[in-house]
């Protein structure tokens, strides 16, 4: 695997960099994907899990599947792909994290300035007044309530839900605005998620897209990594490194 000469000089400038991260990026951690080939949905149908009617249909069935999510995420850590992220964090001033995931690991390696587009898996809020709730500790056989009456959920966003307005007016306008945009492992079929590197590429940003297998963005990608982001993200950050010693 290359690291184009383009690359690592945008890198090196510092230039307004934006990284869009799915799925992919917490796999080799442990967290299972959604869509590959042992993708959740394959095994579970979110319109029973991840939907706001199946949560007021039957909460307890979909507690007790965050729950198992929770549980499998409190037990993974970050890797590689989430490290590196954090240090380029360090090191570049205008580098902007816009995750899909709910599970806090670019958070837990160091990362600082993330963008959560679908919400956070160890935050609870209330469906009626969104008031934020901080016990963790659910009992889906004794769910609680919040002060207003209303049901407690997951502070995650579902199908056919809208984003929280300012994570996704943030993330679209730092697309937009950056010279350097990367897709990590996601298969940008999700949107408005995935319109955000057709955003910087409109704008005239170089992209870079991370993932093992070809999505529906590989064709518009300027330089393509075909390779785990555990693997990709770090050779190409010791690419720019190097370069600067
Ligand atoms: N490194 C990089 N990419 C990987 C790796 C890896 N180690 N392993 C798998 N991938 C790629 C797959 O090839 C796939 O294209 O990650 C992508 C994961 O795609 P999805 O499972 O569709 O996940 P994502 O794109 O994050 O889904 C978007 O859909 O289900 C909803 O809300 C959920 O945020 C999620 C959204």
């Amino acid at each position: 695997m290359q690291v184009s000469g383009t690359l690592t000089e945008l890198l090196r400038s510092d230039c307004a960099t934006v990284v869009l991260t799915g799925a992919g990026i917490s796999a080799e951690s442990g967290v299972p994907t959604f869509r590959g080939k042992d993708g959740l949905w394959n095994k579970f149908d979110p319109r029973e899990l991840a939907t706001f009617s199946a949560f007021m249909r039957n909460p307890k069935l979909v507690w007790e599947w965050y729950l198992f999510r929770r549980e499998l995420i409190s037990k993974v850590e970050p890797n590689p792909g989430h490290f590196t992220l954090a240090e380029m964090g360090e090191h570049l001033s205008q580098l902007h994290i816009v995750t899909q995931n709910v599970d806090n690991l670019h958070q837990r390696a160091g990362s600082t300035n993330v963008i959560e587009l679908h919400g956070n898996i160890e935050r609870n809020k209330c469906v009626e007044c969104n008031a934020p709730m901080a016990e963790f500790e659910i009992d889906p056989d004794n769910l609680p309530t919040c002060q207003c009456g209303g049901r407690i959920r997951p502070d995650v966003v579902w199908f056919g839900e809208m984003l929280p307005e300012a994570a996704i007016e943030t993330a679209q306008q730092e697309a937009a605005a950056c010279k350097l945009f990367f897709s990590v492992g996601t298969s940008a079929e999700v949107y408005p998620a995935a319109d955000l590197p057709m955003i910087a590429k409109k704008n005239g940003a170089y992209l870079v897209e991370v993932n093992p297998h070809a999505t529906p963005l590989t064709p518009y990608a300027d330089e393509v990594f075909a390779a785990p982001s555990g693997e990709a993200m770090p050779l190409i950050w010791h690419a720019v490194r190097e370069q600067s010693s």
